[in-house]
């Protein structure tokens, strides 16, 4: 093959400040290792002679610690869009030292092409195995794809290619790697069950458009998932019990059940115990992420089929994957995030979702983004892409957060990602706040009900006083966010006293 071998650091010096770079991968699945600390060690290079030096990154989802980490700190990127989970940047964008885009994973590639975002440089993706065939190149990817394709598409200048040995090229064909078409009369995205295959197996480019092949032999970053706990054990026997009962109402057709699971721990957990519950029947997953869980779940054959954007499992569990992957050939697909996340597909599989709140309030509406209404936790990412177009859409949340100083059923949300339109359950670990079909205020009893014990009389008593407002939700707008500030102000919103808001 006719195409350089290159360092990281060349790499990193053929790119200069203020350009756009593309990053492959999907939750640190797939990301590329040495290029981005390159780019870090050339940032720092620069700004000790008195340069400035930034980039701009744009991602299919979170990456791992060596590329948003590394760069974040060392203060080289302006702006970073659209989702991501590392704690250095999260440090970065909540002090405003890097401007960060939060954005619907299903956006972000047409986005792309569409310029709205970029236009991007140049693109760094991590690859197995890379072939050239008739004068072409086959670029074969990793453990996550995110918008790899768009970017190895529209990289203006060119792009790099991190051939990862760590992983393994029993990978190939395991991907299915299809772009959506412009919007306009597209053609119908022809998936009508998880894991079939629409696309192809790998990226295809022209050779003169890959400026640099760089080797290297790193694992993938994603983190263990913190163990289940007794809250969410019984969160998801409560989410297990609300499915059986659709299913046993005729809402859900057992037989073609369907779930996504959103990231974190808590995501993870529910699904493991919905894997436990023998009344649930083996089920498909279409996801953008498969942690452990549901990654033993396949395994054991309680998941028949699964689809996601990534494998975001720890390197132990990836290898695992490696040396059995005889066992998911065929149940198994990797997608891109415009077709993990797609909209036409989430709704004509009829998925049920099952993602992660920080708050909730009285009315349905979800915060799912934002630690008191202003500091960025990691961003939507695919929630609302699921939220807004899952047949049955439902949040799962312990009821209070920080040893219970915090409840997770407020009067109003500091800030709304999902709206009540469009969120039909709530579970905590004391039960499911089935919203559908619901009035605003039956709403309120059926969230107050799921509250924590310790919050109940302190939501019911703000009800209580919204009422002479009247209206169709009751609200006392300046007492809506009591409970936020008296956390600010004296660090338990147990101690709320509605008499210091409401005067009248
Ligand atoms: N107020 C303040 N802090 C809160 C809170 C609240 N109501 N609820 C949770 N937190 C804090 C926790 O204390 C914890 O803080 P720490 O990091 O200092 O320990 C942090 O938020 C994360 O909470 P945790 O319970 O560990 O969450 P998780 O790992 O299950 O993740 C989300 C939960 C909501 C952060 C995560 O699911 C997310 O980023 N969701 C948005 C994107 C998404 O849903 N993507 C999936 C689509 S497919």
């Amino acid at each position: 093959m006719n195409i350089p071998e290159i360092s990281a650091a060349e790499a990193a010096a053929l790119i200069n400040h203020g350009e756009w770079i593309g990053v492959g991968g999907f939750g640190p699945a797939g990301a590329p290792k040495t290029i981005p600390p390159a780019i870090a060690a050339k940032a720092r290079k620069e700004h000790e002679a008195g340069h400035p030096f930034k980039v701009n990154i744009v991602t299919g989802a979170s990456i791992g610690a060596s590329c948003d980490g590394e760069l974040a700190a060392a203060d080289a990127i302006d702006q970073r869009l659209p989702f991501s989970v590392n704690p250095e940047i999260r440090k970065a964008y909540n002090s405003g030292r890097v401007r960060y885009t939060d954005l619907n994973l299903s956006d972000n590639a047409t986005f792309l092409r569409q310029g709205l975002t970029g236009p991007v440089d140049w693109g760094i993706i991590e690859a197995c195995d890379i072939q050239e065939v008739r004068g072409r190149v086959r670029i074969f990817l990793t453990a996550g794809i995110g918008i790899a394709p768009t970017i190895c598409h529209s990289a203006r200048k060119g792009v790099f290619v991190e051939l990862n040995t760590w992983h393994s090229t029993k990978l190939i064909g395991m991907h299915d790697i299809y772009e959506i078409e412009a919007p306009w009369y597209r053609s119908p995205i022809r998936i009508t069950q998880p894991v079939e295959i629409i696309g192809m197996p790998y990226i295809e480019v022209s050779p003169e458009h890959i400026k640099g092949i760089i080797l290297t032999h790193q694992p993938d970053e994603a983190r263990s998932m913190t163990p289940s706990t007794e809250t969410t054990d019984c969160i998801g026997q409560h989410m297990a019990d609300f499915l059986v009962d659709n299913m046993q109402r005729g809402y859900i057709n057992s037989k073609k059940l369907i779930l996504q699971s959103g990231v974190g721990s808590g995501a993870n957990a529910v699904l493991g115990a919905l894997g436990q519950c023998s009344e649930v029947p083996d089920f498909n997953i279409y996801t953008e992420v498969l942690q452990e869980e549901p990654l033993r779940l396949i395994q054991e054959g309680r998941v028949v089929s699964a689809s996601t954007g990534a494998l975001t499992i720890s390197s132990e569990h990836l290898k695992n994957l490696y040396k059995n992957i005889n066992d998911y050939r065929g149940r198994l697909l990797i997608r891109p995030s415009e077709i993990s996340n797609c909209p036409e597909i989430i709704a004509r599989l009829g998925i049920c979702s099952l993602n992660t709140a920080i708050e909730v309030d009285i009315y349905g509406h979800v915060n799912s983004t934002k630690i008191l209404g202003t500091k960025m936790m990691n961003g939507v990412g695919g929630s609302a892409d699921f939220t807004c177009n899952a047949m049955l859409a439902t949040f799962t949340c312990g009821s209070t957060a920080k040893d219970g100083k915090i409840s997770s059923i407020v009067p109003f949300c500091s800030h709304v990602d999902h709206t009540e339109h469009y969120v039909d359950a709530v579970v905590t670990e004391y039960g499911v706040a089935d919203l559908r079909g619901r009035c605003a205020m039956d709403k309120a009893k059926a969230l107050i009900a799921i509250a924590h014990p310790d919050y109940r009389p302190l939501l019911n008593d703000y009800l209580k006083l919204a009422e002479r407002y009247g209206g169709h939700t009751h609200h006392v707008l300046n007492a809506a966010f009591a409970m936020h500030d008296t956390y600010r102000r004296k660090g338990d919103m147990r101690l709320t006293d509605w008499s210091e808001y409401i005067k009248e």
